[in-house]
């Protein structure tokens, strides 16, 4: 992908980064996927009074783009404090992996953009072939 597609796709996350509800933590965070297709899902974190019900934006870009009938997500961007790396929680990571261990992370601190794959921040994961 190259660097325009991907500040689109920083760009969708700063976007749906606006709609966050954090009136708890005042972190608000917009996340973006790329599907296959083409098409962008987004999502940004609702938290909650009772606050181990959070959800964080990454999970709800993925289910948007799983409720559309996609399955393969290619990229996903994740926004948070401008100029400071917002990496993906242990959760997100986990529920990310379902769906492509290969998936490209797109993050942006103050010296510009940073990709990572996400076999390579979560090794060693539990999947779906665990279980056979
Ligand atoms: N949060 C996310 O939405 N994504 C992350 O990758 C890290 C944390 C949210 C959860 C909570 O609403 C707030 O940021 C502070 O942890």
């Amino acid at each position: 992908m190259n660097d325009i597609k991907k500040y689109k796709l920083i760009n969708a996350a700063r976007n749906v980064r606006d709609n966050a509800y954090a009136p708890y933590s005042g972190f608000k965070v917009g996340a973006a996927v790329l599907a296959e297709d083409g098409n962008t899902f987004t999502g940004c974190n609702v938290e909650n009074a009772s606050y181990g019900l959070t959800v964080c934006a990454e999970r709800n870009a993925i289910s948007s783009l799983i409720a559309s009938g996609n399955r393969f997500p290619v990229s996903i961007a994740i926004v948070a404090k401008e100029g400071t790396l917002c990496p993906p929680c242990g959760a997100c990571r986990q529920v990310l992996m379902e769906f492509n261990p290969d998936l490209e992370i797109i993050l942006e601190s103050d010296k510009g953009i940073e990709l990572f794959k996400l076999n390579e921040i979560l090794p060693l994961s539990f999947s779906t072939k665990d279980l056979s």
